[in-house]
């Protein structure tokens, strides 16, 4: 292969043994290019040759200057501020700037982004409206996929993408009204009246106060639970290429308005293997009930009856950053709720599988689920919600990947190739000679 790429200086020599041909295939970033390999061909009317990777499990979509995750070392950045920092220092919203915008925010910036966050919180009054027509035991998270998408008939100059002006106020209004949204799906749930969001109160406060608040005038919420909550806000906010991130760049590279892509990203997130997997945890330690039945389910999870939910990823081969912190969020949220029972489960659970050869030998260590719903489920959030909390906190993540999709000269409409495995060339026979 020609590698007329001058800079190039690192190549992959491959030969063809159905033809003996030679190709040189450029290296850069440590990646070859898949159109590369197409060049490779076995005659001149052949197909060129291509990659199968089922899950993209070695396979680079994109550029992104967003996330960096190195997996064996287990590191997270945003715009290269480890997440321990960020998770510490920042706040949800200030962190959310960064994943936008791409630097943190000066004084004045900050002071402007907060100050148009906190005054798109309100949707539309039709939203409430086919909102309350949901099911009354409605899963929050298909409310929440259905009235994110639905927000792009209320904007529809959303569509227009090419514009940076337009894609800056979506991207406002959606970081906005993500926690009424999922606030509103929680109280449908429960047959309590939907709480209008209340703009003297910080984002993760007013969420709070969607969420629980009664007949009191104000809620006021336990510093120390809104510091949690906006913590795991801050883990969840991205993640790079994952599941939901693919889908919502996958579903954008259509050109769609970005309430559409998000939509398609809260639908991945619902997954049990993705979003879903903090409420399976909670499930499973549940149903193991005591610490004395936890090595008869490793022999289970050994025996590949079952998984360890909340363990293993398929990008940290170590401690999940993110699950260290959540473990020290867990001791702050039990002083204010009572320790929850789980925990002595979830820790010893940990304890034996971290030094089991099954799980050392495949580099499985807890995740970022192992220990959330342990949280979640202090503050009183029913299972279905935990995915909700998950979705809200990933907004401004999915938005940083969409926006930097929109802008990317080499991205096209997402479109993998496949193998195909059926029949070909059939005769069609007429129903009335095929049914006798
Ligand atoms: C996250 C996850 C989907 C990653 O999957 P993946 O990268 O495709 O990894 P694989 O499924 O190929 O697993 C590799 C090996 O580890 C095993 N494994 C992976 N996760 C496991 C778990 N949680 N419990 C037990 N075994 C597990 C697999 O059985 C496989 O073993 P094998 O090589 O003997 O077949 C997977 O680890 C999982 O299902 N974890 C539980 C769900 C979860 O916590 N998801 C939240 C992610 S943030």
């Amino acid at each position: 292969m020609e590698a007329n790429v001058s800079d190039v200086t690192d190549s992959l020599t491959v030969r063809d043994n159905r033809t003996g041909q030679e190709y040189e295939v450029p290296i850069l970033d440590g990646t070859i290019r898949a159109a590369d390999i197409g060049k490779i061909r076995s005659g001149e009317d052949e197909p060129g040759l291509a990659v199968y990777d089922p899950g993209f499990v070695n396979t680079a979509s994109c550029r992104s200057s967003v996330t960096f995750i190195d997996g064996d070392k287990g590191v997270l950045e945003y715009r290269g501020y480890p997440i321990e920092q960020l998770a510490e220092q920042s706040n949800f919203l200030e962190v959310a700037y960064l994943l936008v915008h791409g630097s943190l925010p000066s004084k004045d910036e900050y002071d402007q982004w907060v100050h148009n966050i906190t005054y798109h919180t309100f949707v539309h009054e039709n939203v409430k409206g086919f909102m309350e027509g949901f099911r009354y035991d409605a899963h929050p998270m298909g409310m929440l996929m259905a009235s994110v998408g639905a927000l792009s008939t209320f904007y529809p100059e959303s569509r227009n993408i090419s514009d940076a002006d337009n894609r800056a106020i979506q991207i406002i209004r959606m970081i906005a009204k993500m926690p009424t949204l999922g606030a509103w799906s929680f109280r449908h749930a429960q047959g309590k009246p939907y709480v209008y969001p209340d703009n003297a109160l910080s984002y993760t406060e007013n969420f709070l106060s969607m969420l629980f608040k009664m007949s009191e005038p104000k809620y006021e919420a336990d510093p120390r639970l809104v510091k949690a909550l906006d913590t795991l806000f801050i883990l969840h906010a991205d993640h790079e290429q994952n599941a939901s991130a693919n889908a919502v760049r996958s579903v954008g590279s259509t050109q769609v308005d970005p309430y559409s892509a998000v939509a398609a990203g809260v639908g991945a997130l619902y997954g049990p293997l993705h979003g879903g997997a903090n409420e399976a945890v909670l499930r499973m330690l549940k149903r193991i009930g005591s610490k004395s039945e936890i090595p008869a389910f490793i022999e289970g999870v050994k025996n590949g009856n079952e998984r360890l939910m909340g363990f293993g990823h398929r990008v940290y081969k170590n401690y999940d950053p993110r699950a260290k912190i959540i473990k020290k969020a867990c001791d702050d949220v039990f002083e204010v709720t009572g320790v929850n029972p789980l925990l002595e489960i979830a820790q010893e659970l940990e304890k034996i599988a971290l030094e089991d050869e099954y799980f050392v030998k495949r580099k499985l260590y807890p995740n970022v689920d192992f220990y959330s719903g342990l949280i979640y489920e202090a503050f009183q959030f029913p299972p279905e919600m935990f995915t909700v909390l998950f979705a809200i906190g990933r907004t401004p993540g999915w938005l940083a990947q969409w926006l930097e999709l929109t802008q990317d000269k080499e991205q096209k409409i997402a479109r993998p190739k496949q193998i195909y495995t059926g029949s070909r060339g059939l005769t069609y026979t007429p129903t009335d000679q095929r049914w006798v």
